[in-house]
């Protein structure tokens, strides 16, 4: 009895901790100590990080400081649409919260609107952190009308913004939007990658988030996939700075009847075999 009470306030807070934002995955795999030169190092980090993304015409920065086994490694992206004082403001923010929301983890993403950040001792070079620090949103709100037509619609715009992320975009970012009528009149999507990407690895690791799309995100009106490299997200209302680089016109309404929903019914979102956790929103 008093596990089970225990077992399912340990479910309250894991889910509460999940769905606050800003969102972090905490590694869980070491911690360094107060004081330590770990420590001292990732403070090095935190102090020039911010400065030198601002001074980065694509706002991505590296960096890489200390020895091993103190080096830290970290990796900072803006989206594609925020300016140099916003991606510097929501950085030196990135490193206050993380050390306060993964305390003394050596390994740590963190995910706002404008920045992510992640740093880690445990990597042999940054090129090697394709799939570290993953974390998906998924709305609660479901599509009630023609579901089938907008999963394709939804489906298409993501594919369509990230080839242009990926070819047609130098800093490995594109907006997009697709006429829906209906429902909704419209869906907004996003994608990015780091800029040091080539396009098709960038492509790849947009596709490795996508592939479980139809099965996860059946009828869902928005969500977004967030990585270390590479994320994407979609709703139906805009909630993108800057030009949109990606339109589609309406798609024809399912005929006769809707269609159901594309792939096999969704499970109940959390933690899937072998694979990664959707977290669900209840607001936007
Ligand atoms: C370091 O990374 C390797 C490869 O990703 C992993 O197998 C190992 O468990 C990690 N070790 C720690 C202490 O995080
Ligand atoms: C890291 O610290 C946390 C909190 O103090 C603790 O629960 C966890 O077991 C520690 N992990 C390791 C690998 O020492
Ligand atoms: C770390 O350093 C601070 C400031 O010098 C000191 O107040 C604190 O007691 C130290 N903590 C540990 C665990 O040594
Ligand atoms: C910040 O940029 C300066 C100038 O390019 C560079 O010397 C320094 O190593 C960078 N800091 C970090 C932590 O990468
Ligand atoms: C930068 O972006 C922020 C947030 O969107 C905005 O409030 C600010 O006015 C922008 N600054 C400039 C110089 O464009
Ligand atoms: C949306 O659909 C999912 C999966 O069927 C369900 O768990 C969820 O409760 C639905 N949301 C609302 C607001 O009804
Ligand atoms: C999206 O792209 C993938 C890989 O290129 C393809 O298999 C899939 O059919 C596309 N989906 C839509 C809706 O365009
Ligand atoms: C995007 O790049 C591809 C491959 O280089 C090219 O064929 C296509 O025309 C470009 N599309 C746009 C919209 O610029």
């Amino acid at each position: 009895m008093s596990h089970l009470v225990l077992l399912s306030l340990a479910v309250v807070l894991l889910a509460r901790r999940a769905a606050a934002y800003p969102w972090q995955v905490c590694g869980t795999a070491a911690n360094f100590t107060a004081n330590s030169t770990y420590q001292a190092n990732l403070g090095l980090v935190a102090a020039a990080l911010p400065r030198n993304i601002s001074s980065s015409t694509d706002l991505f920065a590296t960096a890489v400081v200390g020895a091993a086994p103190d080096k830290v490694w970290a990796l900072a992206l803006c989206r594609g649409d925020a300016n140099a004082t916003a991606c510097s403001g929501c950085l030196a923010m990135a490193f206050q919260d993380v050390q306060n929301q993964c305390a003394y983890d050596r390994d740590a993403a963190i995910y706002y609107d404008p920045c992510a950040l992640y740093y880690t001792s445990n990597a042999t070079s940054l090129s090697s952190l394709d799939s570290v620090g993953r974390t998906n949103r998924v709305n609660n709100q479901n599509v009630t009308s023609d579901p089938g037509r907008f999963n394709r619609q939804a489906a298409a715009v993501v594919n369509a913004t990230a080839d242009y992320a990926a070819y047609n975009s130098t800093r490995r970012y594109a907006s997009g939007e697709a006429d829906l009528g209906g429902q909704f009149t419209r869906v907004y999507s996003w994608a990015q990658c780091t800029p040091d990407m080539t396009p098709a690895r960038c492509r790849g690791c947009l596709a490795g988030l996508i592939a479980s799309m139809p099965r996860r995100l059946a009828d869902r009106v928005g969500a977004r996939s967030l990585g270390v490299r590479c994320s994407y997200r979609y709703e139906t209302y805009s909630f993108l700075g800057g030009p949109v680089m990606v339109r589609l016109a309406a798609p024809p309404p399912s005929s006769p009847a809707p269609a159901p929903a594309v792939g096999p019914a969704v499970p109940t979102p959390g933690p899937v075999a072998g694979g990664e956790s959707w977290y669900v929103l209840s607001g936007r």
